[in-house]
C-alpha cells in the first residue's frame, strides 16, 4: 500500500514536472500544419495550442484525431483566443507570414512579416513572458531582433529564451554532403554559423569528416541558397514548408529534451551572442547547448581556415544591416 502510493506520488510529480504546452503561431499555414502534425506525434509535448488568423480551428480538430496523449485546441482571433494560447506555454513557435515567390530575397518579407512578427511578439510578452520563443518568419536575421527589441520595450527580454530557427540550414548541409560524397546524412553534422539567409549562412566544412570540402564553391552556395532551390520549384506556390517543419519539430523537441533535464542538447540557433560583438554583430548563430533555462552555453565557432574566413566577413556585412533594419522597425513603428 505504502509503495504504491509512493510509486504513484513519484509519478505524478514526474509527469506534473514535464507538463510542456507548445503553442504555434501560423498554425494553418504551409509550416504550421506539418509542424502541428509532428508536435502532435511529440510524447514530450502535453497540450498543444494552434493559433492562426484563420483556419486554426480547423487544423486543430483534424490534429486532435491523431491517437497520441496530448490535448489540441484551436484558437482563432478574437478577445481573448491569442492571449489564451500562449498562456503558460513552455514553447512558442512563431511560423506567421507570408513566404517568398521566385525573384524575391528574404529581405523582401520585412515589410509585411515585420509587423506581423512585431504584434505577435507583443502578445507573447503580455501572455507568455517566459516562454522559449522560436522565430520561424522570415526574414529571421530581422524578425529575431524585432521580438527583442519588443520584449524589451515591455521589460521582459530574456535573451536566453529568443531563438531564430536555423535547424534547416544543417539539415540541408548534411544531406548535400551525403549527396557529394555518397554517405549517410546522419553521419554527416556539418556546422552551420551565420544568419539564415544568402550569404549570411556559413557552412564550415573544415570542421567536417570532409574538410576539402571548405573549398568546394559549388556545395556552399548550394548552402547558402538552399531555400532558393525550394521556392523556385514550388513557382510561385511559396517556400520550404515540410522541411522546414521538420527542422522545427528538431528544433522544439530538443529544447523539451534539455527542458527536461537531459545534458548536451546542442543546436544551431541565431541568438543574441557574445561571438562577435567586437565586429558589431549582436546576434549570430552558432551551435548553442541547450538548458532548462533555454541557452546554457554558446559555443565557440572554433578553428575556420581562409575561405571560411572571408565567407564570416561577407556574412557579417549584409547581417549588420538586417539585424539593424529590424532594431529600427522597433523604433520607428513600436
Ligand atoms: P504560409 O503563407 O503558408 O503560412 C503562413 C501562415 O501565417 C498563414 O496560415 C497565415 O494565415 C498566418 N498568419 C499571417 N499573419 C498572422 C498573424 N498575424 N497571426 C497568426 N498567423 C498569421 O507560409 P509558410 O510557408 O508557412 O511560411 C511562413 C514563414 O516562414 C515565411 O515567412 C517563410 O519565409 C518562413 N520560413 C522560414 C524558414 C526558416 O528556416 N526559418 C524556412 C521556411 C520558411
Ligand atoms: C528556407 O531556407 O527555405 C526559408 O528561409 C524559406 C525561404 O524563403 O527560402
Amino acid at each position: 500500500m505504502f509503495m504504491a502510493s509512493r510509486i504513484q506520488t513519484r509519478a505524478f510529480s514526474a509527469s506534473a514536472r514535464n507538463l510542456s504546452k507548445v503553442t504555434v503561431l501560423g498554425a494553418a499555414g504551409g509550416i504550421g500544419q506539418p509542424l502541428s502534425l509532428l508536435l502532435k506525434l511529440n510524447p514530450r509535448v502535453t497540450e498543444l495550442a494552434l493559433y492562426d488568423i484563420r483556419g486554426a480551428p480547423g487544423v486543430a480538430a483534424d490534429v486532435s484525431h491523431v491517437n497520441t496523449k496530448s490535448t489540441v485546441k484551436g484558437y482563432a482571433p478574437s478577445a481573448t483566443g491569442l492571449q489564451t494560447a500562449l498562456k503558460d506555454a513552455e514553447v512558442v513557435l512563431i511560423p506567421a507570414g507570408v513566404p517568398r515567390k521566385p525573384g524575391m530575397t528574404r529581405d523582401d518579407l520585412f515589410n509585411t512579416n515585420a509587423s506581423i512578427v512585431r504584434d505577435l511578439a507583443k502578445a507573447c510578452a503580455e501572455s507568455a513572458p517566459n516562454a522559449n520563443i522560436l522565430v520561424i518568419s522570415n526574414p529571421v536575421n530581422s524578425t529575431v531582433p524585432i521580438v527583442a527589441e519588443v520584449f524589451k520595450s515591455k521589460g521582459v527580454y530574456n535573451p536566453k529564451r529568443l531563438f531564430g530557427v536555423t535547424t534547416l540550414d544543417v539539415v540541408r548541409a548534411s544531406r548535400f554532403v551525403s549527396e557529394v560524397k555518397n554517405t549517410d546524412p546522419a553521419d554527416e553534422n556539418i556546422t552551420v554559423v551565420g544568419g539564415h539567409s544568402g550569404v549570411t549562412i556559413v557552412p564550415l566544412f573544415s570542421q567536417s569528416r570532409h574538410p576539402e570540402l571548405s573549398s568546394n564553391a559549388d556545395l556552399i552556395k548550394r548552402v547558402q541558397f538552399g531555400g532558393d532551390e525550394v521556392v523556385k520549384a514550388k513557382d510561385g506556390a511559396g517556400s520550404a514548408t515540410l522541411s522546414m517543419a521538420m527542422a522545427g519539430a528538431r528544433m522544439a523537441e530538443s529544447l523539451l529534451r534539455a527542458a527536461h533535464g537531459e545534458k548536451g542538447v546542442i543546436e544551431p540557433t541565431f541568438v543574441e551572442s557574445p561571438l562577435y560583438k567586437d565586429r558589431g554583430i549582436d546576434f549570430f548563430s552558432s551551435n548553442v547547448e541547450l538548458g532548462p533555462n533555454g541557452v546554457e552555453k554558446i559555443l565557440p565557432v572554433g578553428k575556420v581556415d581562409a575561405i571560411e574566413e572571408k565567407l564570416l566577413d561577407a556574412c557579417f556585412v549584409d547581417l549588420k544591416k538586417n539585424i539593424e533594419k529590424g532594431r529600427k522597425f522597433v523604433a520607428e513603428n513600436p
